[in-house]
């Protein structure tokens, strides 16, 4: 972390926009001196500017029990209305809402009018099965317009969704149905991914497969043809689409109605299911969306390359952009499939002109060099976007340069699935920009860099980032815990209105924010949130480990990648050999978790550090994995450990 610091420090250059950009911003200065004046006033315009309300609100917050907020508590709204029919009824029912492409090439171009007629379609379907308002529904379904229509059609009847990533294990499945008590699972037969068919219902099969859930039906989306095993609870999404009326109205639910749990990892092995309510959560999506990338509805195409699975595709794939009325592209597949030029011919095809994606994802493009954004016509993007871990200042560079032609800005996003929507980013027309920092909270939201004592840190200092004040898209709680809730984010500096994110971060001598990394033991892979201790549990319960310890090391591409130590029982050392053992203990977290969570490096080893309490120093473990110098070791029980570990290693 030290010399990713230094490097930051160095970083001097500033990009002002653009006189014709700030000529013509959608955000105006008056947003941040409107906010400064009257944080709460300024929410509840923006509230009624950007949303339409079956019954308006009176009351903008209420913050009397803190960290337990309500926001425009007395209003009430369908969040799919506001997606769907209010744009048709404003004669905008021909626009393109999704230009979606397969991975293996097919099209197709869906209005307004159109995915408005497939949700009502979808909601009837959902009546009919049972749903109702308050109900939780899992999706677990590839990026096709159906995982879109489902989420609207679960909202506009007041129900929760739960959208689980197409990437996780048959276990996270059933966890996570479970925690949720979830009455209906929707999925589809399978996805394209890397030019291959993967399947997506046997593994729903195998998550209810101990038929102890709640889960009444299965409701399966054709999309790729193959055979799949048959249940009594199981429908076809198309036959059941086409058994219902078409018709459909959507009934208002009050602001504070949940709209979805989305699970996400922390410090310990049990991800938290972040529970959002509609009102707020939707005011600050369609705000950001709007603002942070300068949205024009009627000309721009709009794409965010992040699945649905994660929070950044419900809020910049599907709720932001539909309430904004934006065109935007859905594309199914992988980057590099068929061939590594994939997303600038898309670019180049749909004439994007904005891009919203992950560090991650650039600096595998830097690496396999310029030479293949090139070749495509990249001249329409104007404005690019950063999300999901901090951004080099190479990488920035980069995207600004090669991806952007030195013209679009580039802002980079900090936000997280318990914000809902992003918290610091530049304006495009209106901050002069700097190559790896977020710099500026958004209108209305208010940030601190505090020290371990509470204490604001001042320009030129680290610190532990914090949201002051409540903001509209703010978590409302982890689904059935509310003591985790309060103890994870609200519990850090004895003042139980201050958030802790987790997240380091720096004040510049402007006072513009630098985010520096998680700052507990959650990893951040490929932008992806991994728990240290839920990979931890997977390893040990393999039957030939007695005892592991996982770290994030720094990863050129990735970010950080899981590297693990591993302690294996006597037993098993005769006759297996470490690589053999390595790559079981891979697939085995793998296969409990996901792809995701598979560590990069195994490294078997006799002992592990350990302070005198009992407790692993991952510090020290990092050490190792990045190849340092072993850091201070007076507070291990044994200060012999780390050099039996390293000579493992040589
Ligand atoms: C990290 C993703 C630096 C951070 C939207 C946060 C970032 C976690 C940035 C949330 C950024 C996200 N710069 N770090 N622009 N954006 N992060 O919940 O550590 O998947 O706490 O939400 O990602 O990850 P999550």
């Amino acid at each position: 972390m030290s010399v990713q610091i230094d490097h930051l420090l160095n970083e001097t250059r500033h990009f002002p926009p653009t006189p014709e950009f700030a000529a013509q911003s959608v955000a105006t200065p008056e947003l941040y001196t409107d906010a400064a004046a009257d944080r709460l006033g300024f929410w509840a315009n923006q509230a009624r500017e950007l949303l339409h309300w079956h019954k308006p609100f009176t009351k903008t917050l209420d913050w009397t029990n803190p960290p337990f907020a309500k926001w425009f508590e007395d209003g009430e709204l369908n969040v799919a209305y506001n997606c769907l029919d209010r744009h048709v009824l404003a004669g905008n029912g021909d626009r393109v809402a999704l230009y979606w492409e397969g991975e293996p090439g097919e099209t197709r171009a869906i209005t307004y009018a159109e995915l408005t007629a497939e949700v009502k379609r979808a909601a009837n379907v959902l009546t009919k099965l049972g749903v109702t308002a308050g109900d939780r529904v899992a999706v677990y379904l590839p990026m096709i317009p159906e995982a879109i229509v489902a989420m609207l059609a679960i909202a506009r009847v007041g129900a929760v969704h739960s959208v689980i990533f197409g990437g996780f294990s048959p276990e996270s499945i059933s966890a996570r149905i479970d925690d949720a008590d979830a009455v209906l699972v929707i999925t589809a037969d399978g996805g394209y991914r890397k030019g291959k068919v993967s399947a997506l219902k046997p593994a729903v099969d195998e998550a209810l497969s101990s038929g102890e859930s709640y889960v009444r039906n299965v409701l399966v989306v054709k999309r790729t043809g193959q055979d799949v095993d048959w249940n009594e609870r199981d429908l076809w999404w198309h036959e059941e689409l086409a058994s219902v009326d078409a018709e459909h109205e959507a009934q208002p639910f009050a602001a504070e109605n949940p709209l979805f749990i989305l699970y996400t990892s922390g410090t310990t092995g049990k991800p938290k299911g972040i529970l959002h309510t509609t009102g707020g959560y939707l005011t600050q999506a369609a705000f950001t969306h709007k603002n942070v990338f300068d949205l024009r509805p009627e000309t721009d195409v709009y794409w965010c390359t992040a699945d649905i699975g994660w929070i950044t595709g419900h809020s910049y794939v599907t709720y932001g952009p539909l309430a904004n009325g934006a065109t935007q592209v859905l594309y199914e597949g992988t980057p590099d499939t068929p061939h590594p030029g994939r997303w600038w011919e898309l670019i180049e095809k749909y004439k994007v002109t904005i891009l919203y994606t992950a560090p991650t994802a650039i600096r595998t493009f830097m690496k396999l060099g310029r030479q293949i954004p090139q070749k495509f016509d990249l001249s329409s993007l104007r404005v690019l976007g950063s999300v999901g871990e901090p951004i080099n200042p190479e990488a920035w560079m980069w995207y600004r340069e090669v991806i952007g032609g030195n013209k679009a800005p580039v802002v980079d996003t900090w936000w997280q699935t318990e914000t809902g929507g992003i918290m610091i980013s530049a304006l495009p027309g209106l901050t002069t920009t700097k190559p790896g920092a977020a710099q500026v909270p958004i209108p209305g939201v208010s940030i601190d860099v505090l020290d371990d004592d509470g204490k604001h840190v001042g320009h030129g200092n680290g610190g532990l980032l914090v949201v002051t004040e409540p903001w509209p898209g703010m978590l409302r709680g982890i689904w059935g815990d509310p003591e985790r809730f309060k103890e994870t984010y609200w519990d850090k500096f004895g003042n139980k209105a201050l958030y802790f994110a987790g997240d380091g971060a720096r004040l510049d001598e402007e006072g513009d924010i630098w985010l520096l990394g998680r700052v507990d033991d959650v990893m951040n892979v490929s932008g992806h949130r991994l728990s240290t201790a839920e990979i931890e549990s997977s390893l040990v319960a393999h039957p030939m480990t007695a005892e592991a310890a996982v770290v994030g090391a720094s990863d050129e591409v990735t970010g950080q990648a899981v590297v693990a130590f591993v302690i294996i029982k006597f037993s098993h050392l005769d006759d297996t050999s470490h690589a053999d053992i390595a790559a079981t203990l891979r697939a085995h977290v793998a296969q409990q978790i996901g792809a995701i969570a598979r560590p990069k490096h195994i490294f078997i080893v006799k002992e592990l550090p350990k302070t005198r309490s009992g407790k692993i120093m991952r510090r020290l473990l990092r050490d190792v994995a990045e190849g340092r110098e072993i850091g201070d070791v007076t507070t291990l029980a044994d200060t012999m450990v780390m050099q039996s570990i390293s000579n493992t290693m040589k």
